[in-house]
């Protein structure tokens, strides 16, 4: 049974298990088709379970409260296998003294199953979190430290657990091998998390575990050792998002909010990255220098989903303003497939989260193969900003709808910033061309408010194609990159079916699938492109395609005659144009969802942060 889940603790002196809920509410979008919190109550340790979003354990939990300071708690994410009571968590040994919560796999957990199952042990689910809580029981020996410590030994696999224990309920142990885990301090009480959020409305003060370290949490205090038991000391972290932002601020959905947001995600990712005199890009804490950034002669860019799309905009702003040969892969695909990786190959992996499972693995086998690594990132402390050698973090704050919208945005204006930088040092592109794209740039955000102005036209075209039950993206260029984004973020959360094409590919067989009535979304943001794309709008329309155009101001007039409607975005130079054409996309995708009832920020089948492979 894998999984990829939300984790929460409280050990302190207040009621745990509000304290557990809002926790966990914060944490549905790891997962959340089952829930469950334990709590040390007046009879001992005490668990409720549901299946089904977090609503559910809700209710039960006002029926039946539990009462108590000191809990766990966890929202669950099924990658394998039903979700069912039996199967969510927390789970218990047989004796029912030791409650655990697990994000995570355990590889070998079978082989621990049947050990177990010899001594004698009875097994409730199917899970493997099961499997350790019994195997902590049957190392328990008076210390629930030491038992976690030998349990965690003998598990292979990548986790994080939280284990609460009737013998020791003054105690949480916390551990951390490859899956987030961090531990809240607060005045007289502790908490533990799989997210920052999680607990940002009671303290900011905040430990990030690394791999292989495990936290000994009790109401006053937290020691931090390593797994093998050494101590170690660590500086403790200072969050600083306002907990505002990490909510909803009066948007019906998190994606709403979030797609607003860009305009300031897009100034914030900017911010102290352009000299004051506008001319040029400054990364102060990048130690990917000029001098490095010369030695560099081929640029991999390896990510998942919404973040490979940026990074195939990406593609275009390196290989334009360097000249340097620059290749896109699935992080799923890349290291598979044996890429060539030499000492002079900058990898780039783009992620929101920074601890997509995937992403992961590819920016450790390129690093194991000697590429210097970049990480862009919108989540300080994650697991690959930890692991890159240079890091440069989008500022876009948390984002909590899965369909991720302003970190797309802001990873684009990370590969702008980057591009710039670069060109600089090689001398790639003249100085006066570095100003005018950074005065551009800046005016980007005030371009994005005036199309989120326009949020009603835009909605009108979403309710145009939300009963189709397909329809095409098409572009050339960066249209294209954004075009497979803008069919991404549709399908996500209306489940409509869309592709996205090469505008002058259509035509070789995908043109079959064009009959009457047939929505196509046309971007055409390129002025050197735009007649081509003119010409395979035309071919669309010949078959009886219903076009809509996304076009840029200044194309406007001529694209008229040929779309059947129009939205048309501020005009700003084309290779900047993504940041702007994409707005409308995500809009469409958003109305259409609303208008088809879908629960937007939650789309089926999906969870925000994948941590499996
Ligand atoms: C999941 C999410 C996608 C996201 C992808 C990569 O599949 O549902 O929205 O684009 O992971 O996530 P990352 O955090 O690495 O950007």
């Amino acid at each position: 049974m894998l999984k990829m889940c939300g984790i929460v603790g409280y050990i302190g002196y207040r009621d745990s298990q509000p304290i557990l809920l809002e926790g966990l509410k914060k944490l549905e979008y790891r997962g959340y088709d089952s829930a469950g919190v334990a709590v040390f109550t007046e009879h001992g340790l005490e668990i409720r379970k549901t299946v089904g979003r977090l609503s559910n354990l809700e209710a039960r939990l006002r029926e039946q409260p539990l009462r108590g300071t000191v809990g766990i708690g966890h929202t669950r994410w099924a990658t394998h296998g039903k979700p069912s009571v039996a199967n969510s968590h927390p789970h218990t040994d047989h004796t029912f003294k030791v409650s655990v919560v697990h994000n995570g796999i355990i590889e070998n957990y079978l082989e621990l199953k049947e050990e177990l199952m010899l001594k004698g042990h009875r097994f409730q689910s199917e899970t493997d979190t099961e499997v350790i809580s019994h195997l902590i029981a049957a190392e328990y020996d008076g210390d629930i430290v030491r038992a976690v410590r030998k349990a965690v030994r003998k598990m292979r696999g990548a986790f994080a657990i939280a284990v609460l224990t009737e013998y020791e309920p003054d105690r949480l142990v916390a551990v951390r091998l490859a899956s987030p885990l961090i531990i809240g301090v607060g005045e007289g009480e502790m908490f533990v998390a799989s997210d920052i959020p999680a607990i940002l409305e009671y303290t900011r003060d905040v430990y990030i575990l690394n791999d292989g370290e495990m936290a000994a949490i009790t109401r006053d205090g937290v020691e931090l050792m390593t797994i093998e038991g050494n101590p170690i000391a660590k500086e403790k972290f200072h969050v600083d998002w306002d907990l505002m932002t990490a909510e909803k601020a009066g948007f019906e959905h998190f994606m709403l909010k979030e797609i607003h947001e860009q305009p300031r995600a897009y100034r914030d990712t900017m911010r102290g990255r352009i000299a004051a005199d506008g001319r040029d890009v400054v990364f102060p804490d990048l130690g990917l220098t000029p001098e490095r950034l010369r030695e560099i002669r081929r640029v991999h860019i390896v990510a998942c989903g919404t973040a490979l799309h940026a990074g195939m905009v990406g593609k275009h702003v390196i290989e334009r303003l360097t000249r340097i040969p620059t290749e896109t892969d699935y992080a799923s695909e890349y290291r598979y497939r044996s890429p060539i990786i030499t000492p002079d190959t900058l990898v780039i992996v783009v992620s929101q989260s920074g601890e997509t499972a995937d992403t992961l693995a590819a920016l450790r086998e390129a690093k194991r193969q000697g590429a210097r690594v970049l990480a862009i990132t919108n989540v300080i402390g994650s697991s690959v900003a930890r692991e890159a050698d240079d890091v440069i973090i989008t500022q876009a704050g948390p984002e909590i709808a899965v369909a991720s919208t302003k970190a797309y945005t802001t990873q684009l204006i990370a590969f702008y910033l980057l591009g710039l930088y670069w060109a600089k040092a090689l001398g790639t592109l003249p100085d006066e061309e570095i100003a005018r794209t950074l005065a551009a740039m800046q005016a980007l955000p005030e371009q994005a408010e005036r199309i989120l102005a326009q949020g009603d036209d835009i909605k009108a075209l979403a309710e145009s194609i939300a009963r189709h039950q397909s329809l095409f993206f098409i572009g050339r260029g960066l249209d294209f990159a954004v075009a497979l984004e803008g069919s991404l973020k549709l399908k996500e959360i209306s489940y409509i079916h869309s592709e996205a094409y090469a505008a002058g590919e259509l035509k070789h067989g995908t043109l079959a699938l064009i009959e009457e009535g047939v929505p196509v979304i046309a971007l055409m943001t390129q002025e050197e492109l735009y007649e081509k794309t003119l010409s395979n709008v035309k071919e669309a329309k010949a078959r009886g395609a219903r076009v809509i155009g996304i076009v840029s101001e200044g194309l406007d007039a001529e694209a008229a005659k040929s779309v059947d409607r129009m939205f048309v975005v501020p005009r700003t130079l084309p290779l900047l144009a993504p940041a702007l054409s994409v707005v409308p996309l995500q809009l469409i995708a958003y109305y259409a969802a609303v208008t088809l009832g879908h629960d937007v920020d939650k789309p089926r089948n999906l969870a925000k942060s994948v941590t499996v492979e």
